[in-house]
């Protein structure tokens, strides 16, 4: 159903914020379909910085001297295309899924540089509304106007379960498929230093509705999220 044949022409801005392996993006991606509007992935972009510093061989060097990414995100692109992730013109929708990637991602994404670059990107990307964005700061510092605001939670060994079979279903194995343990500790891990950050820390902003999803199916979330966008449009369409 696309929202404008029920609801005119006004357009609004829905941030999906959460810790990690929350099914944010599965249910942003989903919502933004049924809404015709544009997904982003903006775990996605902070991810593709990370690989960008790991290929260039500059994470040692970025740990010691954190200005040094500055010159890195001078000539940096990102974009999105059907569901796929672009960096510098490359396609990296699979490499920023590594594991090697999620394990430094924190690291980059607590840098100033880094999240003010890409904070007016997303802010850019989403000036003319009709988007679902989904990270961490959506609803707290990159449009705290949003007119819907969700954050999601679930339970960590969901959520790692829910990681493993992501990996497995890609064809992972070895070092980049680590069990369900050790995925759940990564995953505690990196909700603490998202959490714990003194820049635009995962938090959930007052008006944000929060959906416990770990009994939840996909389907069940999307649709929750999706009825909540209805009854705004119909409200104030
Ligand atoms: O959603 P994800 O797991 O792909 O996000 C990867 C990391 O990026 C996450 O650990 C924290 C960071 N991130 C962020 O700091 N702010 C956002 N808006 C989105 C992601």
């Amino acid at each position: 159903m696309l929202v404008k044949h029920t609801t005119g022409n006004r357009r609004i801005i829905i941030a999906i914020d959460g810790p990690a392996a929350s099914g944010k993006s599965t249910t942003a991606r989903k919502v933004a379909g049924m809404l015709g509007y544009t997904y982003i992935d903006t775990g996605a972009m902070f991810r593709s910085v990370t690989l960008k510093v790991l290929d260039l061989g500059m994470i040692d060097t970025v740990r010691s001297f954190p200005d040094s990414i500055e010159a890195l995100l001078q000539d940096l692109s990102i974009t999105f295309c059907d569901d796929r992730v672009f960096l510098d013109g490359r396609d990296v929708t699979s490499a920023i899924r590594e594991n090697r990637v999620s394990r430094e991602v924190s690291f980059i994404s607590s840098l100033g540089p880094v999240r003010q670059r890409l904070r007016l990107m997303q802010q850019d990307m989403g000036r003319l509304k009709g988007v679902v964005m989904d990270g961490r700061d959506i609803g707290t510092v990159v449009f705290p106007d949003a007119e819907l605001k969700i954050f999601l939670i679930a339970d960590a060994r969901e959520r790692a379960a829910r990681r493993y079979a992501e990996l497995a279903a890609k064809g992972a194995s070895g070092s980049e498929l680590p069990d369900v343990g050790m995925l759940e500790r990564e995953i505690v891990e990196r909700d603490r230093a998202d959490a714990e950050r003194a820049l635009a820390p995962l938090k959930k902003h007052p008006d944000a509705i929060e959906i416990d999803t770990s009994e939840l199916s996909i389907d069940e979330q999307v649709t929750m999220v999706r009825d909540l966008a209805l009854a705004l449009l119909r409200r104030e369409g």
